[in-house]
């Protein structure tokens, strides 16, 4: 057991105890970015002659043959330790001797272990937002070149009025833009500097704590010490954002997978992407959608976790806040691969097109449009709306679709049905004839494509 706190005890720990309170199995994904803090650290302590330059040196080399040595696969990260700051101090102060042990002057486990996480997470934010970016361009594919792709649209799992597919993955992109602007607007405001702020009271070495703030990147250092090592709110908003870009995911797996069923047939998934049954020969199954819909849950888990681990915190550090870390990693972990997964699959997909665009005729989208088309000819809309009923009634006795009807048994219902009633209930012109901002028409979706290519920097 190798510890960096024996001095004022006078038995060992119980090794129980020791098991109980280490976190080295979970943090020492956090070995780089521990080493680049204090690197940072020394750096400044040796500027301000805190220590000499020649022992930050001595430090910073140390700590860089540290990290090569991880990344090689030469240093093995071993579970003796308590966590992955004492083991890289320990074996910093194995390399250099005595000027490894000023590593730590100013500084407490922490602001340290604040600004760890808080190096890591930066970082995930931006491998997550560029996963997310790849999934707005294959969406953006998707929209330019199916704007004359028919498709229902639904209300209460019911056909609706007819849209494009084009608009459809339009409703999706909104989604997953926001989810971009959460993830830009968390960094912003996450991005404040804690090292320096000490065990809790700050220190009273003349630490300079805007210069190793400005090394890391950060914005500027944070503003009052207790909070800096107690606050996890970056964490519980991120993991917010992280629920809401996995609840966009599984409306959208949700979706395939019934698009996918053989009684929508709208979607084929491409082998690569499928599975299949080790007792039904026939089946293809969607387990990649239903993985991502299923790993939804672990991800709002991990977020009640952390918000229920921090609900009865007093301030400032307490030992329970080292539960941010496994929740918060696999919440990271589980976007990334749910992404990733889950923009291959939708790469990959074929839409059935004719099939989505028979399943518009079908099902009497274009009721309102035909209500319209009576308001047209003078008719107040209440009343068209219960000639329209009656219509469909018919169909649905005839089992056919309103434009199956001839224009004689249009005007028993109706005498202001007229010839041009077929081409106004045409999917084409129900979709079309919708030109308001946000609609699927054409026209409103071009305006759509130019925010979205304005937005993913995108031209063409
Ligand atoms: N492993 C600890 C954590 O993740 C590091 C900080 C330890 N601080 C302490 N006062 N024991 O929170």
């Amino acid at each position: 057991m190798a510890k960096l706190w024996g001095g004022r005890f006078t038995k060992a720990t119980d090794q129980d105890v020791f098991d109980f309170n280490a976190s080295i199995s979970f943090d020492q994904r956090l070995y780089k970015h521990d080493i680049i803090g204090s690197i940072a650290h020394a750096k400044m302590l040796g500027e301000q002659g805190i220590i000499t330059k020649k022992e930050a040196n001595l430090i910073k080399k140390g700590l860089k043959s540290i990290l090569l040595d991880i990344e090689s696969g030469k240093l093995i990260i071993t579970p003796e330790y308590e966590d992955i700051h004492s083991f890289v101090e320990s074996n910093l102060i194995d390399r250099i001797g005595d000027a490894g042990k000023k590593l730590h002057t100013g500084r407490s486990r922490n602001d340290q272990v604040a600004l760890d996480m808080k190096l890591y997470t930066r970082d995930e934010i931006d491998l997550i937002s560029d996963l997310l970016h790849e999934l707005e361009k294959t969406l953006l594919d998707i929209i330019r070149n199916n704007k004359e792709t028919y498709m229902p649209g639904f209300t209460h799992l019911q056909k609706a009025q007819p849209v494009t597919l084009s608009h459809y993955m339009g409703a999706y992109m909104e989604m997953f833009l926001r989810d971009s602007a959460r993830l830009y607007d968390i960094r912003k405001r996450m991005n404040v500097c804690p090292l320096g702020a000490g065990a809790l009271a700050g220190t009273t070495y003349p630490l300079d704590r805007e210069s190793v703030s400005k090394e890391l990147a950060f914005d500027s250092a944070t503003f009052n010490s207790m909070d800096s090592v107690s606050d996890r709110d970056y964490l519980i908003e991120l993991l917010s954002a992280l629920s809401t870009i996995m609840m966009h995911l599984s409306r959208f797996s949700e979706e395939l997978i019934l698009w996918n069923s053989n009684e929508y047939r709208f979607v084929e998934m491409d082998d690569a992407f499928s599975t299949g049954s080790s007792i039904m020969p026939q089946k293809k199954n969607p387990d990649i959608a239903e993985l991502v819909r299923g790993k939804t849950g672990r991800v709002y888990g991990d977020l009640m976790s952390l918000l229920t681990t921090m609900k009865g915190l007093p301030l400032a550090y307490n030992k329970d806040m080292q539960e941010d870390k496994e929740v918060s990693f696999d919440a990271f972990d589980t976007v990334k691969d749910c992404l990733h997964l889950f923009n291959g699959m939708l790469k990959t997909i074929t839409f059935q097109k004719d099939v989505m665009e028979k399943s518009a005729m079908m099902g009497f989208t274009n009721a309102t449009d035909a209500a319209d088309y009576l308001v047209g000819k003078g008719i107040p809309f209440r009343d068209a709306h219960g000639i329209i009923g009656s219509l469909v009634l018919k169909c649905i006795e005839k089992n056919c679709a309103i434009e199956d009807l001839t224009i004689e048994e249009l005007k028993e219902i109706s005498p202001s049905f007229e010839e041009d009633l077929y081409d106004a209930i045409s999917l084409k012109t129900c979709v079309n004839r919708r030109t308001t901002k946000g609609a699927p028409s054409d026209s409103s979706m071009d305006e759509a494509i130019s925010r979205y290519e304005k937005l993913l920097k995108i031209h063409d």
